[in-house]
């Protein structure tokens, strides 16, 4: 098995078996994220206490990338302090792009073939885009 079966194999097993899909029953933030280019949504539910992402679910549909993505992106961010998430969210959207990231990304480095195809970089950043507008706008309290 080459690379790319291990990072295919990667996106397919997070698309079939998706972590943290789901609803918090107690979120402080819920943030939606719409893909213009072709209506797909995504939400994300985060529980966050003194600047750590205790808990986060994400629900919606999409593409298997999007949702692979999401999948991945709740892995890396749970139980990480907010500054360190976000900067793992601008290091992804960087590293989809062509560029590098300064940080490791897990997962999420199976999708590196996103940046040869640019219409899927919004596919690839759609809960990205979600968890950095949860942190972005000021959200009401519970
Ligand atoms: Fe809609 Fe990918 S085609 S999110």
């Amino acid at each position: 098995m080459n690379l790319d079966d291990i990072y295919r194999e990667t996106i397919l097993d997070h698309n079939q078996a998706p972590r943290y899909f789901g609803h918090l029953a107690h979120p402080t933030q819920v943030v939606g994220m719409l893909n213009p280019t072709c209506g797909d949504q995504i939400q994300l539910e985060l529980l966050v206490h003194d600047g750590v992402i205790e808990d986060i679910r994400f629900s919606g549909q999409g593409c298997s990338i999007s949702m692979a993505s999401a999948s991945m992106l709740m892995e890396a961010v749970i139980g990480r302090p907010v500054s360190e998430a976000l900067d793992l969210a601008k290091n992804f959207k960087l590293f989809v792009t062509g560029g590098t990231s300064s940080v490791a990304l897990g997962d999420l480095e199976s999708l590196h073939g996103v940046s040869q195809f640019p219409s899927r970089v919004k596919c690839a950043t759609l809960a990205h885009n979600a968890l950095e507008k949860a942190f972005a706008e000021p959200q009401e309290s519970p």
